[in-house]
């Protein structure tokens, strides 16, 4: 893989994350650009479902363009040295890692000698910055499905975000809605219970936002347990794992977004915008 040359242009630097069903993901050296370092997510064509999938990505990407929203730089096709043929999105690289990487670094150096302060302000303006990308999205009219740590990227200063993973993204119709899609641990509860009929909206998004939010304080999702099962009956049946402390600025915000009732969930990222706390830190940011 190092050393790979893409198209005469993109030269494999290393792996950013082993290779996933069909799909390789590496950090690039442009070569056409001073060797500034790229990260090419590309996409093996088996069928045409792969096809479809990695054109909506992109269609998708293309049309995106928001500070805390990672952007699509180019967009190629390419054939491996095994013959394969792949769809290649060329993105920009965010050298500071997941937020599920960073929550577990956290988690690991707990009470440790390394542990590093993380306040209130650190987890707000993080939140804020979800909070202004989201707005954008939902404004888009594109639930984005798939919010979670692992889709949230760090620049190099653990301070600013980007988000990131537009593979399950859809745009809705007008008031439409669509199913469900992502991670089983980020869906929530009216999803889990419609039994086939899922119908999900912007509150979708929001629900795993909240969840997000909490992680931001605790660096543990609120219902999860080592076991798949346990932890969507957990969310099914609103069971948090106790003792979570939330930073008390986040506190109604987290509430605002895992409420259970649908009706008393903020609808949209839009709702959250006025909540006090983003209020403030928007004035710090812009
Ligand atoms: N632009 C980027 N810069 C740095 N790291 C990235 C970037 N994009 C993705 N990553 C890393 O690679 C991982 C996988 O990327 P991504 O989420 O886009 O693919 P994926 O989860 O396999 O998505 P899917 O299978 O849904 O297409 C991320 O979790 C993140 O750690
Ligand atoms: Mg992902």
């Amino acid at each position: 893989m190092e050393g790979t040359v893409i198209n005469d242009r993109y030269k494999a630097v290393r792996e950013l994350k082993p290779a996933r069903d069909g799909k390789i993901y590496w950090v690039v050296e442009d070569q056409q650009k001073g060797k500034e370092l790229k990260m090419l997510k590309g996409i093996a064509l088996f069928d045409e479902k792969q096809e479809e999938e990695a054109k909506l990505e992109v269609d998708l990407l293309r049309r995106l363009d928001h500070p805390h929203v990672v952007k699509l730089l180019d967009d190629i096709s390419f054939t491996a040295p095994n013959n394969q043929n792949y769809r290649g999105l060329i993105l920009e690289y965010l050298p500071g890692g997941d937020l599920s990487q960073f929550f577990q670094k956290k988690l690991e150096n707990e009470g440790g000698e390394n542990e590093e302060e993380w306040e209130e302000n650190d987890a707000l303006g993080i939140c804020a910055q979800i909070v202004l990308a989201m707005n954008y999205l939902h404004g888009e009219n594109i639930i984005h499905r798939d919010i979670k740590p692992e889709n949230i990227l760090f620049f190099a200063d653990e301070k600013e975000i980007k988000i990131a993973d537009f593979n399950v993204s859809r745009v809705t119709e007008g008031t439409m809605s669509t199913g469900i899609a992502g991670s089983m641990e980020y869906i929530p509860p009216e999803s889990l219970q419609a039994q086939g009929n899922e119908n999900a909206s912007f509150s979708l998004d929001i629900w795993a936002m909240g969840i997000f939010f909490q992680m931001l304080c605790t660096f543990r999702h609120p219902f999860a347990t080592g076991n798949l099962f346990q932890t969507i009956n957990n969310i099914a049946q609103n069971l948090r794992n106790p003792a979570e402390v939330v930073f008390p600025a986040m506190e109604s915000l987290i509430q605002e977004c895992l409420k259970i009732d649908l009706g008393e969930r903020a609808a949209n990222a839009a709702a959250l915008m006025n909540h006090r706390s983003i209020v403030s830190l928007h004035q710090i940011l812009t």
